[in-house]
């Protein structure tokens, strides 16, 4: 490992069999990466692993007097500002985990032996429950506090952030250690960015988040309300004529907001669902806790509330241990969602992430080599989306003047770069346009002249 998050001590105490040496050996692998080196002592320990053994008599007795001992550092450590976090892993914990939780306030959590690679997520967790903040200076909230109210904004398309922070925990990523867990902005402050940049003359606003759909702020009677439901009540400003959301999780995408995409005509038939890898063992191995039929069923119900909607994703080729077999289950999954758009990765070793400590890294030609299939794949589907909507009407949210005069450039609902022939009357305004042609990163249109039929945001 090249690289490594600051360094934290890791003492771990193993009782019993080659098993467990063994086990503790691939914990301290686990958590290497999230900076955590081997100390030979409890002493100033950041985190003190016990691996335990249920084979001898009076094994929970053990424990009990050992957390006993450490209590005491723990305590000493508190009073110098500094923690301490006790685990109690191995076969006792699996047998008597519950048992040692109530007993022994002093441990903070309890791992069972098929758990291990669970455990920067859940010492990760139990930073967050005692308030720490893993990298970030300051609670979310406080920032926000500390913005100006008022944001001067150029064009009529604006970004306004809801929610930050994930507990997702992919193993890859490092969002949950660096950006904290997952914390919303209330509702009315919200309300009252985007009614600020409505009447600057915003006409849509993207929500943004690390893990949007997760959003949960606090709504008018003090109750979390759904990224759902905020999006019905900015749909009720005045002169906000689009929204749109990302980055989404599959697992926070809740029936209510899947509704909002048949039902809320100024949510865009756009969505960014990142899946990441098509092949399931990959899926598990990335902590994605989310299936590739789970994620193709979800695109199904999207697809039966919104026909038309755009797909868009991330992936990620080479994760560790992705074989060509896995590999093509990722360009199956790419042929059977069909998306409009997406965004692909070579898996890069983060420091502070579990999947840094992998073995069978994937050498550096063969994620290039997969890079290169499955973004010719991606191209070839966003050319036919493309070219499915030549010859339609959509609606245009002109933003600025194109690159030779007389054109002005903007946006369709599907979130295609859209130029034709207009006045400057139009820039900031929403126009009917006849898509007319396909080029490489934009799409030729001509002004429509009748009034069209449907209120909707596209015509058929
Ligand atoms: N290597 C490659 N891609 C990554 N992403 C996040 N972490 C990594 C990593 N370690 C990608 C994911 C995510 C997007 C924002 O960045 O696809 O969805
Ligand atoms: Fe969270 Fe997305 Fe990172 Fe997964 S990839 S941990 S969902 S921010």
């Amino acid at each position: 490992m090249a690289e490594t998050a600051p360094e934290k001590r890791l003492y771990i105490k193993t009782y019993g069999c080659q098993m467990n040496v063994y086990d503790s050996e691939r914990m301290a692998d686990v958590l290497r990466p999230l900076g955590y080196a081997v100390a030979d002592s409890p002493e100033d320990a950041d985190l003190v692993v016990l691996n335990t053994c249920h084979i001898r008599e009076r094994a929970a007795e053990k424990v009990f007097s050992e957390v006993g001992r450490l209590k005491a550092l723990k305590t000493a450590r508190a009073a110098d500002g500094a923690s301490m976090t006790i685990a109690v892993a191995g076969c006792v914990a699996q047998a008597q985990g519950a048992e040692i939780m109530a007993r022994a306030p002093a441990v903070d959590l309890v791992v069972g032996p098929q758990a291990y690679h669970q455990l920067p997520e859940l010492i990760a967790r139990t930073a967050r429950a005692r308030g720490e903040r893993l990298a970030a200076d300051f609670a979310p909230d406080a920032k926000f506090d500390a913005l100006p109210a008022q944001r001067v904004v150029s064009g009529p398309a604006a970004f306004l952030t809801v929610q930050e922070g994930c507990d997702k925990f992919c193993s890859f990523c490092v969002v949950p250690y660096t950006r904290g867990a997952e914390w919303s902005r209330p509702v009315a402050a919200i309300v009252q960015e985007a009614e600020g940049l409505a009447a600057q003359g915003v006409r849509e606003v993207t929500l943004l988040g690390q893990n949007v759909n997760a959003y949960a702020g606090e709504g008018p009677d003090g109750r979390p309300v759904s990224l759902a439901r905020l999006l019905y009540r900015l749909a009720e400003i005045p002169g906000l004529e689009r929204l749109r959301y990302t980055t989404s999780h599959p697992n926070d995408l809740g029936e209510d907001l899947i509704a909002a995409h048949g039902d809320l005509p100024q949510l865009m038939p756009y969505l960014h669902l990142p899946v990441q890898a098509g092949s399931d063992r990959v899926l598990r191995a990335m902590n994605r806790k989310h299936t590739a039929a789970g994620y193709l069923r979800l695109v199904e119900r999207l697809r039966a509330a919104r026909p038309d909607l755009a797909l868009s994703g991330d992936f990620i080729v080479g994760f560790p241990g992705e074989t060509e077999a896995d590999f093509e289950a990722t360009l199956a999954l790419v042929r059977e969602a069909a998306y409009a758009a997406a965004f692909t990765f070579k898996y890069s070793r983060r420091p502070g992430t579990p999947a840094a400590a992998l073995p069978d890294q994937v050498a550096e030609e063969v994620k290039a080599e997969r890079l290169a299939r499955l973004q010719a794949l991606i191209d070839a589907q966003q050319t036919a989306f493309n070219a499915g909507t030549v010859g339609r009407r959509v609606r245009v949210l002109f933003e600025r003047r194109g690159r030779r005069p007389g054109q002005l450039v903007g946006k369709s609902p599907y979130l295609q770069a859209v130029w034709a022939e207009a006045p400057d009357s139009l820039l900031g305004q929403i126009a009917e346009v006849t898509i007319t042609g396909l080029g490489t990163n934009s799409l030729a249109g001509a002004l429509a002249t009748t009034p069209a039929a449907a209120p909707h945001e596209v015509a058929a």
